[in-house]
């Protein structure tokens, strides 16, 4: 399965079914019910870290296609095939003037996989433009429509992978967008970019900004940077009770440590995971066998050449093992573990 990942670890698939449409991912939840396989559902590949054993049962590559706009309520409505590479669906809401999903440019993975963790970047979460998920329920063994409501999403969190993991196989995302929208401008990166290139962008530019800065991170796939074969951020950025900050703080002041506080991050009393990494005695470009850390972002572990899911994880457990004893919180991995 390493081939279908962007980080590129992972043994084989005991089965493996590409489904196009409904009846394809039908057909593939019978073969595995009348088999007793577990199934695992894929998209994009790239928030998993699959085992060098593989998955002893059926993965299901859910590559619906399909971008259809309607108008309603005031917006532009997308319906999206979940299996539609997010950052062409970005492209297409930028040619088409609509306003919502720009500062999630250059995000590697598919358009099903957004609602599963909520994905954010610079300062927008697809639950802001989210209205409905169109999923195959395998517990009830049918489709499904679901608010966004009924999604509970917060910070990399929905039903889909916390209370409901393993239930729905998404099918098809409705976003809302706003033709003519402002573009959004809330994330000190992008501020910053603009404060120095220019004044009132438009959705191409923050498009064109948000893709240079990943690059810098090594947060956007490009072909010859080592650095962006990972899974992205690989720790979510913990959010921290009143006790945890006031113990966070005290041993940052006995090393004479200043945290450092940003008004995304603060809003929620989250503190910035790469910062902590960084301030365990790591280094971004730390190399450990055929793993590392990525030399441009120190959240992201990257895979330097031919890397074992086993040399992965040994580098997640040092790193969280030093962490935890440097400021006592214990990070919490970001991507989805698969067949360990
Ligand atoms: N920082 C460091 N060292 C680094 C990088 C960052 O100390 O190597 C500190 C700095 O203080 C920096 C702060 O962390 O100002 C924030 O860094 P950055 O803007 O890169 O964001 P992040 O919190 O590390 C989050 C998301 C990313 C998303 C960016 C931009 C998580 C786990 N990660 O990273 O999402 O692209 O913000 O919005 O929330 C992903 O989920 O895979 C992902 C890449």
């Amino acid at each position: 399965m390493a081939p279908l990942t962007t980080l590129g670890v992972g043994g084989n698939a005991r089965f493996f079914a590409a489904a196009k449409n409904l009846r394809d991912v039908e057909e593939g939840v019978q073969f595995a019910t009348n088999r007793m396989l577990p199934l695992f559902v894929l998209g994009g590949g790239s928030n998993v870290v699959v085992s060098d054993r593989g998955w002893a049962g059926l993965v299901l590559q859910v590559g619906v296609p399909g971008i259809e706009e309607r108008q309603a309520e005031g917006k532009i409505f997308f319906d999206v095939g979940g299996g539609v590479d997010w950052d062409d669906f970005v492209a297409h809401c930028i040619a088409r003037d609509c306003a919502g999903v720009e500062c999630l440019s250059g995000i590697p993975g598919s358009v099903g996989g957004t609602p599963v963790q909520n994905v954010g970047a610079y300062g927008q979460e697809v639950a802001e433009t989210i209205v409905s998920v169109l999923a195959f329920d395998i517990r009830d063994n049918g489709v499904r429509e679901l608010k966004a409501a009924e999604c509970s999403f917060s910070y990399r969190n929905s039903i889909f992978n916390s209370s409901d993991r393993g239930r729905y196989i998404i099918l098809r995302v409705t976003y809302a967008l706003t033709r003519g929208g402002r573009p959004s401008l809330r994330y000190a990166d992008l501020k910053n970019y603009f404060a120095v290139h220019d004044a009132g962008p438009t959705l191409s530019q923050i498009r064109a900004a948000v893709r240079t800065i990943r690059a810098q991170k090594g947060m956007l796939i490009t072909a010859g940077d080592a650095d962006s074969r990972s899974a992205g951020s690989f720790f979510k950025n913990p959010v921290l009770s009143a006790a945890q900050h006031v113990e966070l703080t005290r041993r940052a002041m006995e090393r004479k440590f200043e945290v450092p506080s940003y008004p995304a991050l603060s809003q929620r009393k989250k503190i910035s995971a790469a910062w902590l990494v960084e301030n365990s005695g790591f280094r971004k470009g730390y190399v450990k066998g055929r793993t590392g850390i990525s030399s441009k972002h120190a959240l992201a572990i990257v895979n330097l050449g031919g890397a074992m899911a086993a040399e992965v994880v040994a580098l997640k457990d040092e790193i969280q093992e030093r962490v935890e004893r440097t400021w006592g919180l214990w990070l919490e991995p970001e991507p989805v573990f698969v067949g360990f």
